[in-house]
C-alpha cells in the first residue's frame, strides 16, 4: 500500500512513522509513505500557500494552487482509491474507516492548516473528509499520522500474529478483556484462577465476558 501524504510540515512524520512496527512495514516494501512539502508546489516566488479569506474575519486559508498542483502531479503516476482531507469537521476516524482504507492500494491524505482550505476543493477534489476526534489540533499532521499507523498495522504480514489484529479492540464493537503476565503474583496481587486453569474453553468464556462488562460500563454506545 501508498501512502502519499501532502503537508506543510514533512519533518513532523519523522518521529511517528520511523519506529517499531510501522517502520519495520516499511522496510518489508509492505508499505510506502511518501511526503510532499505543499510549498514546492507553490508558483509563488515566495512560496506562498496561503491568503486572506474572502469576507474578511481572522486567520489565512490555504490557497487552491499549489494544493491542485500537487494534487493533479500525484494523480497523473497512479490511480488514487482515497484522496482524503484530514479535518475537525471530518466524519470521526474509527476501526471500520481503517479497515476500509487497509484494502486500498493508494491514498492522499491531505493535511490541513489554519482557517482551512478553500471550500471549492472539499466540493471538487476529496473523495474523503476525515477527523481524528472532537478537539482541533494545530494542523492535520498528527491526524496523518495516526490514521497511516491506524491502518498500516492492518496490511498481511506486518503483525508477526495476524490474528493480533483481529483480536484488537473494536474489530467486534469489543473493547479487549484484560491482560496478565507473569509473574501470577506481584504484591501480593493476583491474576484471576481460569487464566492460569489450562481450560481453553473457560478462557475463552471469561474473556468474551469480560470483554462485554468492559464495554458495558466504559463504551456503551458500541454495542447497539
Ligand atoms: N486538523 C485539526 N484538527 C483535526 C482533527 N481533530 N482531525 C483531523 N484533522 C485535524
Amino acid at each position: 500500500m501508498r501512502i502519499d501524504i501532502i503537508t506543510l510540515f514533512p519533518e513532523m512524520f519523522e518521529g511517528p512513522l520511523n519506529y517499531s512496527i510501522i517502520k519495520r512495514a516499511q522496510a518489508k516494501g509492505l508499505a510506502e509513505i511518501h511526503l510532499h512539502n505543499l510549498r514546492d508546489f507553490s508558483d509563488n516566488k515566495h512560496r506562498k500557500v496561503d491568503d486572506y479569506a474572502f469576507g474578511g474575519g481572522a486567520g489565512m486559508v490555504m490557497m487552491m494552487q499549489p494544493i491542485v498542483s500537487c494534487l493533479e502531479a500525484l494523480k497523473k503516476e497512479r490511480v488514487y482509491d482515497e484522496i482524503i482531507f484530514l479535518t475537525p469537521d471530518g466524519e470521526l476516524f474509527d476501526q471500520p474507516i481503517a479497515n476500509k482504507l487497509s484494502m486500498a492500494s493508494n491514498i492522499i491524505l491531505m493535511c490541513g492548516h489554519y482557517k482551512g482550505i478553500d471550500e471549492r476543493l472539499r466540493e471538487h477534489y476529496f473523495t474523503r473528509e476525515i477527523s481524528i476526534g472532537n478537539y482541533v489540533l494545530t494542523g492535520g499532521e498528527l491526524a496523518a499520522a495516526v490514521i497511516s499507523d491506524a491502518v498500516i498495522r492492518l496490511l498481511p504480514g506486518v503483525l508477526s500474529d495476524e490474528t493480533s489484529a483481529l483480536s484488537d479492540s473494536f474489530q467486534d464493537n469489543l473493547l479487549s478483556p484484560p491482560v496478565y503476565t507473569r509473574p501470577a503474583e506481584f504484591n501480593g496481587w493476583t491474576v484471576p484462577d481460569v487464566l492460569i486453569s489450562g481450560n481453553e474453553k473457560e478462557i475463552r468464556k471469561w474473556q468474551h465476558e469480560k470483554a462485554l462488562e468492559r464495554t458495558r460500563t466504559r463504551r456503551p454506545g458500541l454495542i447497539d
